[in-house]
């Protein structure tokens, strides 16, 4: 469940602003649509948007993650001609967009059904005894947040989490340390399973098809 959005709290900044790069990328993103129907650049100008903070966030003292201001949502509502309630209702709508500030690091922890099944309860106790903070909440160091979501897609190899864009799969809880300690380190783990299985395939290999997975070099 994501953070609320707070419109008048301390932490939103008076103004945003796309810089250079993002400028020439919002051209781009508006001129995708027909001339009219500018507006459905909304999702793509957010997401810019929250990548431009999480730049910024990563050069800074205590860093932060990726998240948009209301001044940014503000401001996407001014070029694209739309009222500002309607980017509100998108950005609040979809958990992909963060309306408070975030942790470098954003830990998404599925526990849906087959995620839990094979044991996200012991990560999720992994992140929390780690890392001594609880769901939405941000270590000190402004390094985590932890955040518990729906089903992510990749229930085959669950149990699973996403950080920031990417998928880390079949943990177990030694492991989701390991990856958050590697992480605090300033490195980059290895994404996908962390048991070494290639995409979802059985660990000893493929058991069907295994022409063609060895013609598309997968074995
Ligand atoms: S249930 Fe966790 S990815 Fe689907």
């Amino acid at each position: 469940m994501k953070k609320p959005f707070e419109l008048h709290a301390d932490y939103q900044p008076e103004s945003f602003e796309f810089n250079k790069a993002g400028k020439k990328q919002v051209e781009k993103l508006v001129a995708l649509y027909p001339k009219g129907k500018q507006q459905s650049a909304v999702m793509p100008l957010l997401d810019l948007a929250q990548r431009q903070v999480a730049e910024e966030g990563a050069k800074a003292s205590p860093p932060y993650g990726g998240w948009i201001p209301r001044a940014a949502m503000d401001h996407i509502a001014e070029i694209l001609d739309m009222p500002e309630i309607k980017v509100y209702e998108v950005a609040s709508f979809y958990s992909m967009y963060n309306m408070a500030p975030v942790g470098k690091y954003l830990v998404q922890l599925c526990t849906t059904t087959p995620c839990w099944l094979c044991g996200s309860d012991d990560i999720v106790k992994a992140c929390t005894d780690h890392l001594g903070i609880g769901m939405n909440e941000t270590t000190k160091d402004g390094l985590f947040t932890l955040m518990e979501v729906e089903c992510l897609g990749a229930c085959v190899n669950a149990p699973m989490v996403q950080i920031n864009d990417d998928y880390y799969e079949d943990l177990t809880a030694d492991s989701m340390k390991e990856l958050l300690d590697v992480l605090a380190e300033g490195l980059k783990p290895k994404i996908g399973s962390q048991k070494g299985r290639k995409s979802s395939m059985a660990i000893t290999g493929p058991t069907s098809l295994e022409k063609e997975a060895k013609k598309a070099g997968v074995v």
